[in-house]
């Protein structure tokens, strides 16, 4: 009995003993699970974070949103990003949040360098900063934490008193972290400021769970930065490149300087109203940011194929202009003729005089002077007409061409060979009564839109851009198919092509063109864009629209002189 009962004793307190095993089993199989919980969720958040942060494209948004991410990660109060400078071996603010002090600078609310020195990594005699907890941070690349920043002697906090005194508000922890690219090279500091707790807002440590999965946010965000950082720069040099390039074509002529910058601006403006607009043949349409890029691109390259046009053509100002103007030929040439006229002419006198000095033959000899001054005098004049031609200065009709081929007829006569007074091509090129251009001239010219289809088809454009070529290959493009280089019709020509084709006659026609020559007044500018629109060259909504809602009107403010916009 007594064994029985001990037996029994003996299985109530081993019952009891595995209850209690049980319950301590089952509340560390609930810890683990919420501890594991936890961390599954941790891990899925910063994978969500590392998904937002690789698909931001603007490196602004993605400053901010690494400081974001990183405080509601921490639950920290406050969040700073510094970026390094390598050129100025500094720290530059980039990102300033604070939730208490209601702060939030930076990123796409703008520079903060104003407003913010940056922080040295070095001083003048080049020692490292390491007073400084985010210089040391940038230099050592280790991570620091603080539980609070006036218990801690390691760095200087002076700056951070100074703060707190001013503003009321306290610095208490304190967690700083590198942020380390796949090179390994630091490329900023994330310092987080005052850790709340969720439940009580207390201010309390950065736990070291915690600093893991910030180092994870850190790493994650550094590579998001450069990626960021890279396309960024890849593309300024991209658009630095192109704009060299138009700065390279414009300055082929002296006339154009601008163009091409002048109608990106006037492109973009036609393409923002459009855009904007939510009535009319244009209500319905709206571009994507990358398809405004696109455009952009296509604007600042509508040109480049000017780059393969002879220069003396591009800039040609007068008609006889090759790489020199030839009117300087003929100048010269009309001088010989006249000198040669003279020589003969003092020959005969000579020849008269050796064999009759009677009155009879002065007298003859001075009507021979007469003559020779009026048929000097007509040379004079016919020089003059060419002069006045070649520089368009004189009236350019059927008259003065024919008067031209008249002179063209004429011949000077050297050791017995007689030559023309003007040559073939001369003669043609003072003939044109349009322009300065010849027909294999003009062509000439025109191939640069076919060019400029070669040019940006060879470039290797990312899908987003590649209507490129398109685009900039049809600004001389007509709706009624009499443009080149493919003589499209309708609507082959894509809108944003039409676009550029306005905004580079508008700006043609603005343009002053010649020193001399006063630019056109913006309402004779706009009638020509009307009779264009009507002749079926270009769309006629789009210049509707200009007019209308004086989408010129910005432009018109910043580029043109105050006469072409008189009332008057
Ligand atoms: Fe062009
Ligand atoms: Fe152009």
């Amino acid at each position: 009995m007594t064994q029985k009962n001990s037996t029994e004793d003996l299985d109530v307190s081993r019952l009891s003993a595995d209850k209690k095993l049980g319950h301590l089993l089952e509340s560390v199989v609930r810890e683990v699970k919420l501890y594991a919980e936890g961390q599954i969720e941790h891990i899925q958040k910063l994978a969500q974070i590392g998904l937002a942060l690789s698909g931001q494209k603007n490196l602004n948004t993605l400053l901010e949103m690494i400081v974001d991410e990183a405080r509601k990660l921490s639950s920290a109060d406050a969040g700073t990003l510094y970026i390094v400078e390598q050129k100025s071996r500094s720290l530059r603010f980039a990102i300033l949040q604070n939730d208490s002090m209601n702060i939030r600078k930076g990123g796409a609310g703008g520079d903060l360098s104003d407003e913010m020195p940056n922080v040295p990594l070095a001083d003048e005699q080049g020692n490292p900063n390491h007073a400084n907890v985010s210089s040391y941070v940038a230099l050592t690349g280790e991570s620091v934490n603080i539980e609070d920043v006036y218990e801690a002697g390691a760095f200087d906090f002076s700056g951070t008193k100074r703060y707190d005194a001013a503003t009321g508000y306290r610095c208490k922890s304190m967690l700083v972290m590198p942020l380390k690219n796949h090179e390994d090279k630091i490329i900023g500091v994330l310092q987080l400021l005052n850790a709340k707790d969720p439940q009580t807002g207390e201010i309390m440590k950065f736990h070291a769970d915690i600093v893991g999965l910030v180092a994870s946010l850190a790493s994650q965000a550094a590579i998001a930065l450069t990626n960021t950082q890279l396309i960024e720069d890849l593309k300024a040099l991209f658009y630095a490149f192109i704009k060299s390039i138009a700065t390279a074509i414009d300055a082929k002529s002296p006339f154009t300087g601008g163009h091409i910058n002048r109608v990106v601006s006037l492109t973009m403006d036609v393409a923002e109203a459009i855009h904007g607009t939510n009535t009319g043949p244009f209500g319905e349409m709206r571009f994507t940011d990358d398809e405004m890029e696109e455009l952009r691109i296509a604007a600042w390259m509508h040109d480049v194929g000017k780059i393969t046009t002879p220069e003396h053509i591009v800039s040609k100002t007068n008609k006889l202009e090759g790489v020199f103007d030839r009117i300087h030929l003929i100048e010269t040439r009309f001088l010989l003729i006249l000198q040669l006229m003279e020589n003969r002419h003092l020959r005969v006198k000579i020849d008269l005089l050796k064999t009759d000095n009677s009155p009879a033959a002065l007298k003859k000899m001075e009507a021979m002077d007469r003559e020779l001054q009026a048929r000097k005098a007509e040379i004079l004049e016919s020089l003059e007409l060419l002069k006045a031609v070649n520089t368009n200065k004189g009236m350019v009709d059927e008259r003065a061409v024919k008067q031209v081929r008249e002179i063209a007829a004429r011949t000077y006569h050297i050791g017995g060979n007689a030559y023309p007074w003007l040559s073939e091509n001369e003669a043609a090129c003072l003939s044109i009564l349009k322009g300065n251009l010849l027909d294999e001239e003009r062509r000439l010219v025109e191939q640069h839109a076919e060019m400029t289809i070669n040019i940006t088809r060879e470039l290797p454009f990312p899908d987003r851009f590649s209507h490129v070529p398109e685009y900039a290959g049809a600004h001389h493009e007509k709706l009624d198919g009499s443009g080149y280089p493919l003589g499209l019709t309708g609507d082959q020509i894509p809108l944003q092509a039409r676009i550029i084709a306005i905004a580079d006659v508008f700006e043609a026609l603005t343009a002053p063109d010649r020193p001399y020559k006063r630019p056109m007044h913006i309402s004779q500018a706009l009638k020509i864009l009307q009779e264009m629109a009507a002749a079926g060259h270009i769309d006629g909504d789009i210049v509707r629209m200009f007019i209308k809602q004086k989408v010129y009107q910005a432009y018109a403010d910043k580029e043109l002189t105050p006469e072409q916009l008189s009332t008057a």
